[in-house]
């Protein structure tokens, strides 16, 4: 079996990638030359842990080319892959159709069975509604002539090698018996108790429900949070932590206690970020504002997010009475292992800061090229983080990258200013604050009881009085 990936984005490489390590033949499709040069010297356009060897392991399998109608005509399944930009309001489908026109025109003098594969993220009924009309268009075929397929993918960026190759879960939305039969077969390297078989609509509505779910578990958490905050000794992380001991999320097996990994998004912190959250959230909410769904929930979670930001980052200004001079923000990537910026709090801070007329040091240890690609020399960019925090009033600790651990509590406080500040948002350090580390603070907790950190949260009208 042949199959062609159109798209070596995250998602197109990496399931290129992982089918060719199963001992498939793939041939990538770009148009973005650089890329396709890259690729076939076998380096990784892109970071992500793994990626690199496993594209290297796997270059004989696999071909890229910037020539598509060569190799969709000779492949049996073709996987679309492209992106799918946010306009604040929807997703842009012109990529997705201009792909399912040039498959139609690669696809019209030959007389083998193809399945055409969505796997971007696209609203209900693109699959069938949108790629189908305009593939057997292009191509003059019949609908049993072609087959299609949903096939979302559930990737993890940072962790998109290890989530490939170990799925959770493969769905196939599929259009007849006849995909079904085809899509086990591409994924027949992989273990066939992860596999399930729906409609295309179906398979696109699970992605943007798990999607929208996790997001929806992380404002929840923030918002509890934001009640903790009011409440004097109350840390929402022993709340959070009470609430996951229920059996019906972390069950008791034999004597052992299954503690689930969704426990991580039941926490308080700076919001989401990153390429798939914020949009996929807004695009199902404005397809459901189409279908004239009350979507008060979805608004609610984006609502919560937002705000998270400026929360946090007033719990900062809040101790120099909104005059803060200088800031440091650690981490620049929307989450650690990657060097993403998109959506990433980190950066928003950094925006917001200097829309205050603040300064701004930055420090990440591996986006900063990125960075510097959005807030350009606005900006002071550091790869130590003691570096990044020196003169700094208050330092905002963004990404929880695990090298920040090594960092003692004292080097800290020695290359911090004397009354600055740390706003721990993601409860990195949450292990020292018994030690009542005087500069930190973090989101969802208590401040020191007997330390110095002397100013009050509770001002805002709702708390304890
Ligand atoms: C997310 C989903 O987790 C994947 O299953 C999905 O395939 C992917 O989107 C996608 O649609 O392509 P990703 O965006 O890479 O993956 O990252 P997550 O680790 O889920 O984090 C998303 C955002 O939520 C980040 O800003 C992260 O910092 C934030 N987050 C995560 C929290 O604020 N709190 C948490 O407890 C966990």
């Amino acid at each position: 079996m042949k199959i062609a990936v159109f798209g070596t984005g995250y998602v197109g490489l990496v399931t290129a990638v992982g089918l060719a390590n199963t001992g498939k033949k793939v041939i990538c499709i770009d148009n973005d030359l650089e890329k396709v040069e890259k690729i076939r010297k076998g380096i990784s356009p892109i970071y992500e842990p793994g990626l690199d060897a496993l594209l290297l392991k796997n270059l004989e399998r696999l071909a890229i080319t910037s020539n598509a109608a060569d190799a969709i005509t000779a492949s049996d399944v073709i996987i679309i892959a492209v992106g799918t930009p946010f306009d604040g309001n929807r997703i842009d489908l012109s990529y997705i159709r201009q792909a399912a026109r040039e498959i139609g025109e690669a696809i019209k003098n030959t007389d083998d069975y193809k399945v055409v594969v969505v796997k971007s993220t696209v609203v209900p009924d693109t699959t069938m509604g949108v790629v189908r009309p305009i593939v057997l268009e292009h191509s003059g075929k019949q609908e049993e002539e072609v087959g299609f397929c949903m096939n979302p993918e559930f990737l993890r960026e940072g962790n998109a090698v290890e989530d490939f190759l170990d799925p959770d879960r493969i769905v196939l939305g599929v259009s007849s018996p006849e995909v079904e039969a085809m899509m086990r077969e591409v994924y027949d390297g992989y273990r066939d108790s992860a596999i399930l078989i729906t409609n295309p609509t179906t398979a696109e509505m699970i992605k943007y429900t798990a999607n929208s779910f996790l997001a929806l578990t992380i404002s929840f958490s923030n918002e509890i949070a934001r009640i903790c905050e009011n409440l004097p000794g109350v840390d929402s992380e022993e709340v959070f932590n009470g609430v996951i001991h229920d059996k019906r999320f972390s069950p008791i097996i034999g004597k052992e206690r299954i503690t689930p990994q969704l426990a991580s998004y039941l926490r308080a912190g700076v919001g989401f970020g990153g390429s798939c959250f914020p949009k996929d959230v807004k695009a199902l909410r404005s397809f459901s504002k189409g279908l004239k769904v009350d979507g008060k929930l979805l608004d609610g979670l984006l609502h919560i997010n937002e705000t998270q930001l400026e929360h946090v980052f007033s719990m900062g200004l809040k101790k120099f009475s909104g005059k803060a001079r200088r800031i440091a923000v650690l981490g620049t990537a929307f989450k650690p292992n990657t060097d993403d910026v998109r959506e990433s709090p980190g950066v928003k801070l950094a925006q917001m800061a200097l829309g205050q007329g603040i300064q701004v040091a930055v420090q990440d240890y591996v986006a900063l090229s990125n960075t510097k690609a959005l807030l350009g020399a606005q900006v002071e960019y550091y790869d130590d983080p003691l570096e990044a925090v020196e003169g700094a009033d208050i330092v905002f600790v963004t990404t929880i990258w695990p090298q920040y651990l090594d960092i003692s509590e004292e080097d800290f406080e020695k290359h911090m200013p004397e009354q600055a500040i740390m706003v721990d948002t993601r409860s990195h350090f949450k292990e020292r604050k018994a030690k009542k580390w005087r500069h930190r603070i973090g989101v969802g907790q208590p401040l020191p009881v007997n330390g110095e950190v002397e100013y009050s949260l509770r001002n805002n009208g709702y708390g304890i009085h």
